[in-house]
């Protein structure tokens, strides 16, 4: 359970370029819906995304997720949450470069409670389902950009979070493996994961259950 209230995000705050690019928006997404974020380009969608995992933080208003307040988590809190329960592939996703795409993978079961050979198997399949295989070994650095954000993908799912957070995460991808995506993101929602995903494709979402557009920091429209 997500509850947003009376959020605003204002960066460069009290300077000639303040921005505010979230405001008053107040939203609840229960466990297991599937949501589709979409709206104009600088409409505010990424950063009430980036918000949601952690990766930026509330100018004022709360967000509170599974009974945790964001701002005011402690930092062991914040690793729990980050490490456990979300999963999070950002619009422009960051890899480790020089590194493998396995070992990319593989950072968030780096927490010292999964073996190694639990690891391997678990970024063996993970790779696998994502059509990656053939990369386990191949410096993510050489991959093209759709075969990256697959990487960054399979980086977030890897730990089965409760809650998937994704950022246009077909952007790069062609129409095949654009379908081979959502299937997994739709089929971890059959599964009673929550997933909230940006996109600026239409079709897309449609197939999901709820629809929220954000206009210039604020939604307008809610829909199931
Ligand atoms: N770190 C930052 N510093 C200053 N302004 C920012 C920062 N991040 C975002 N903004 C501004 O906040 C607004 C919302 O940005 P955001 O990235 O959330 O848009 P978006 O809806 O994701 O757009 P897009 O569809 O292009 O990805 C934009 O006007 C953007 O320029
Ligand atoms: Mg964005």
């Amino acid at each position: 359970m997500i509850e947003i209230s009376g959020l605003y995000k204002v960066f460069n705050e009290g300077k000639p370029n303040e921005k505010i690019a979230l405001e008053n928006v107040n939203l609840s997404v229960g466990d297991g819906e599937m949501l589709a974020i979409t709206g104009a380009s600088g409409a505010g969608k990424s950063t009430l995304l980036n918000i949601l995992g952690t990766l930026d933080f509330a100018t004022k208003g709360t967000v509170a997720a599974y009974d945790l307040t964001l701002s005011a988590m402690t930092p062991k809190e914040l690793a729990k949450y980050r490490g456990e329960k979300v999963g999070i592939v950002t619009q422009y996703p960051f890899l480790i470069e020089g590194v493998s795409a396995k070992d990319n993978v593989s950072v968030p079961l780096l927490n010292g409670k999964v073996k190694r050979q639990e690891r391997e198997k678990r970024c063996a399949e993970m790779l696998d389902s994502l059509g990656l295989s053939e990369f386990a070994n191949t410096d993510v650095s050489v991959m093209s950009g759709g075969e990256r954000q697959r990487v960054a993908i399979a980086r977030a799912l890897i730990n089965n979070p409760s809650l998937i957070l994704a950022d246009e995460p077909t952007g790069a991808l062609d129409k095949a493996n654009s379908e081979k995506i959502l299937e997994i993101f739709f089929k971890l929602n059959r599964m009673g994961k929550t997933v909230i995903m940006v996109t600026h494709n239409e079709e897309i979402a449609k197939k999901c259950a709820r629809n929220v557009v954000i206009s210039d920091g604020k939604i307008i429209s809610d829909t199931v």
